[in-house]
Order: C-alpha cells, then structure tokens, then sequence
C-alpha cells in the first residue's frame, strides 16, 4: 500500500482547544505510511459570501482547496456549540462546498470527531456535521463515532490529550477505517 496523505481540519480556534488537542495526538497512533497535516487556517478565511465566487477564490481559500485536494483523507474535528458545529467550520465547509458540482470535498474520504466537556461529546455537533458532508457529497466514514465526552478531564490545562485506552484505540480505529476507504475508488456523481 502506498503512503497515505490526510488533511485534519479543526473547528475551535482556542489556543488550548480540546479538539485540536485531540487531532495533535493522532500522528503516534497513525498506521505507519500515514501522515497527518494539522490546517490551522480556518480562522483566517473570509466570510462565505456567493458574490466572491464570480471572481477568483481568496488566496486563504485557493490554499485550503489544493491541500484538500491533495489529500487521500480529510479528518474533522468539531466542536459543539449550541448543539451545532462551530461558524469557522461551517464557514470553511460552505467554501469547500462551492463550485457546484466541482467541490474537493465531493467523493473525499472523511471522517469526524470530536470533544466536549459535556457527557454527549459533541454527538449533535457530529450529526449536523454529516448532515453538511452529505449534502457535499463527501465519503463520510460512519464508524467508529468518536465522541470524547467529559472533556475537561481528558486534557491538560495546554490542550494536550492525556490519553486514555478506550480514547486512543477509538482514534486508531477511526484512522484504520479511513485508511481503508481512501484505498477504495470510489466515484460519485456530481450533481
Ligand atoms: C458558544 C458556545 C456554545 C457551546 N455549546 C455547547 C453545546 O451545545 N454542547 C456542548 O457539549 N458544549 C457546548 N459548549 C462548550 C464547548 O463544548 C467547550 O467549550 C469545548 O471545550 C469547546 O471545544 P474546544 O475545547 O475544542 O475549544 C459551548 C461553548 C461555546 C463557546
């Protein structure tokens, strides 16, 4: 099998994020052949607005489209604010959804995650996220679901995840899974 490129997207932009935090600890868990790029830009792209898209995308935007584009596999983690993913992703998604028909993110393997202190771990958080991914036509990878619930106690004051069993084997599960969808040719069709 050749060597695996994946994209990690984030969607908190607090310096000691929790989910930032999670998707920092996944290079040591990942297969070897596996390497993990961590975006750090959302915050800095423009608002979405459609009258832009008559002229050419935003430097911001060009970018985070070639690495998506570039990548085998796409893994977001999202925080969950007010039962909903957080505006900087959706901001992020609605510039990767466009243009119609010719979205990166259309057939892209993808797969989500992400941390909450409360005890559902971000669950309607990811469910809007599919949602979204769905209607782009992403690959959504649908297990393991990876909710790290009762955050607080999982990460250092720094944002660093501290490690726990269950944790770290639903982590290398989920790499494994889209590992394994990004070695699988999968066409979909533009609409
Ligand atoms: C505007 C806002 C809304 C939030 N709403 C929810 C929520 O609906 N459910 C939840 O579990 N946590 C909610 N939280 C708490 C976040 O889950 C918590 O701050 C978490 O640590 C954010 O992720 P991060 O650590 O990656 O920044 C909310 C936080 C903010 C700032």
């Amino acid at each position: 099998m050749s060597d695996l490129k994946f994209l990690a997207l984030f969607g908190s932009l607090r310096r000691a994020s929790h989910n930032t935090g999670l998707l920092r600890s996944l290079p040591a868990l990942a297969p070897s052949g596996v390497t993990i790029q961590l975006y750090d830009g959302l915050g800095s792209l423009p608002l979405f607005n459609e009258d832009l898209e008559t002229l050419p995308a935003p430097p911001a935007v060009a970018e985070l489209r070639g690495l998506v584009a570039a990548a085998d596999g796409v893994l977001i983690a999202t925080p969950e604010y007010n039962s909903s993913i957080s505006g900087s992703l959706m901001n992020g998604l609605d510039w990767l959804s466009r243009p119609v028909g010719a979205s990166v993110l259309l057939g892209k393997p993808v797969a989500v995650l992400g941390a909450s202190p409360s005890q559902f771990g971000t669950a309607r958080a990811q469910l809007v996220l599919r949602q979204v991914l769905h209607r782009i036509q992403a690959q959504v990878l649908d297990h393991p679901e990876v909710t790290v619930f009762r955050s607080h106690g999982r990460f250092d004051s720094e944002g660093t995840f501290l490690g726990d069993e269950v944790t770290e084997r639903l982590l290398g599960e989920l790499l494994t899974g889209l590992m394994r969808m990004s070695c699988t040719d999968v066409s979909v069709p533009a609409v």
